[in-house]
This record gives C-alpha cells, sequence and structure tokens, in this order.
C-alpha cells in the first residue's frame, strides 16, 4: 500500500519560514504544561526545534526525535548559539514508531519522561493509523506511570477540497515580500488530506511544498486508546484550551497512563 508521509528533507529549509509566516499558537498549551516539576520532556518530531527553544532557559532534560536528519541538522545550528543551556537537549535521529531509548546502553529498561509531546501535529505526519498507534506506543513506552502524553490533530471536519491556490498568509521578511498559497485535496475515504503549498518570495521565486495529513476522527481516537490502555484525561478545541466543538480548529488530547 502507498505510504502518504511527508518528505521533511524538500520542507527543512522553509519550514521556519512558513512559521514565521504563518505564525502557530500552540506555544501557550506548553507553557502550561511543562512547569516546575517537569524535569524530562519527550518531544516526538522536533523539527527545526521550535518549541524547545521557549524552553531552554528551564532545567528540562529535553530529548527530541526526528526521522529527518535534514531537520535534525537544522535544530543542531539553531540551538548552537543558545548555549550554554541550562537543561540538556538530546536530538536522536530516529523513526518515532520505532522508538526504543534505554537508560544506558547495558540497561534493559527504557528512559522515562514526564511530559512526551506530538506537536504540529506531528502524529499526522507518521503514516496510516497503524504507524500512528506505533508511534504512540513509543510515547507510552517512555511515560513515567503519572507522566502527561499529549498530541494534537487538525479538526477533520474543517478540511475541504480546494481546487484553487489561495492566499494563507503574508509577510515581509528582511525586506523581501513573502506569500504563501495552498489548495487541498481530501480523500475522505482513506481520511488523507494533501496540501499543496506555494512560497512566492518577491513576486519572483517560487518554492512549491506538498505535505500529508493521515487524519483521524475522535472516534477513532477514543478506540485507538482504549486499545493502547491510554487514559483521556482532557480534550481542548484549541491551544487555549477552549472547549471542542464540530469546528474546532484543533483536537487537542492530554492523556496518561491507564
Ligand atoms: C510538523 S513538524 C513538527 C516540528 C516541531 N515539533 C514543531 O512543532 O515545530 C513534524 C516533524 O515530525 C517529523 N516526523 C515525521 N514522521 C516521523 C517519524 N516517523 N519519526 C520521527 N519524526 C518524524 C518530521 O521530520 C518533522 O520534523
Amino acid at each position: 500500500m502507498t505510504e502518504y508521509k511527508t518528505n521533511y528533507k524538500n520542507w527543512a529549509n522553509w519550514y521556519d519560514l512558513v512559521y514565521e509566516i504563518i505564525k502557530p499558537k500552540d506555544l501557550i498549551l506548553y507553557k502550561s504544561l511543562i512547569n516546575d516539576q517537569t524535569k524530562d520532556v519527550l518531544e516526538m518530531g522536533i523539527g527545526t526545534g521550535r518549541i524547545f527553544k521557549s524552553f531552554f532557559q528551564n532545567k528540562i532534560n529535553w530529548t527530541g526525535i526526528d526521522d529527518s536528519e535534514e531537520m535534525i541538522n537544522l535544530c543542531k545550528e539553531k540551538i548552537e548559539p543558545l548555549q550554554p543551556l541550562k537543561g540538556k537537549l538530546k536530538l536522536i535521529n530516529e523513526d518515532m514508531t520505532k522508538l526504543d531509548i534505554r537508560i544506558d546502553n547495558k540497561s534493559i529498561h527504557n528512559s522515562k519522561f514526564d511530559l512526551v509531546i506530538y506537536p504540529s501535529n506531528s502524529l499526522m505526519s507518521v503514516g496510516d493509523i497503524n504507524q500512528q498507534k506505533n508511534a504512540l506506543c513509543s510515547g507510552l513506552k517512555h511515560l513515567k506511570d503519572n507522566g502527561i502524553l499529549m498530541f494534537d490533530l487538525h479538526n477533520p471536519n474543517n478540511y475541504e477540497i480546494k481546487d484553487k491556490f489561495q492566499l494563507m498568509g503574508s509577510a515581509k521578511i528582511n525586506n523581501l515580500n513573502h506569500e504563501i498559497f495552498g489548495r487541498s485535496e481530501v480523500d475522505f475515504i482513506n481520511k488523507l488530506h494533501t496540501n499543496f503549498q506555494k512560497i512566492i518570495i518577491n513576486s519572483d521565486e517560487v518554492i512549491e511544498l506538498k505535505s500529508y495529513d493521515n487524519f483521524l476522527y475522535i472516534e477513532d481516537v477514543i478506540s485507538i486508546c482504549d486499545e493502547l490502555n491510554i487514559e483521556i484525561l482532557d480534550m481542548f478545541g484549541g491551544y487555549n484550551k477552549e472547549k471542542i466543538s464540530d469546528n474546532s480548529e484543533e483536537i487537542i488530547f492530554i492523556s496518561k497512563k491507564k
């Protein structure tokens, strides 16, 4: 079967630019999940280290996983100027669906974390529902007994087919005009949302990108959580902990081991 997985090798050079033009609103949620008691955080799909950059002053042992060497390398480059960090950052170039971090080389025990997060809908980019289950199993395996596991998903109710490119955002950066246009295809049978993006710089240079969301409905997540013995503590419709509604922007799950 064809695997629909975003190629982050193509995205690496443009990822931060896209997020500078279309600013994510999720940091507020991570600030509410991370407190003085949080010692160890595991970020599945750390990308270029966008979230970590907000917490490098905290005394946290932060472990970032990413299967894209290009994204991990960019993360290293971005973190270098922030040294010395108050906490520690460990980057692991690995597939989150197969993760097995040991306390040390000789140990049979996995390292355990207070908080395991899959930011920016990372769970939707690992592949189909089986891959998503594997990615959640990896998280559970590395979660302390009283730890929190958090993931966010786009609300599929908001997906629509957009045949024509529409302006998604624009910004002037380094004196250059940047515009992002997007169009999308939705396959409701295979639960696949395909995004086509065009970044246009100074009405001249055009960068074309593509990404896939393997989407899930709330019912799918509830049945996965039952199967994996995950207890859902809270569900939010947005990063300010808004109530879930049919048209919430996001579906955010805060959960723990049963
Ligand atoms: C949407 S980005 C999120 C990056 C970062 N967490 C943020 O919030 O800005 C998703 C990241 O997950 C990574 N990723 C996708 N599938 C993965 C997998 N199976 N294992 C590890 N990383 C994966 C991608 O390479 C990418 O860097």
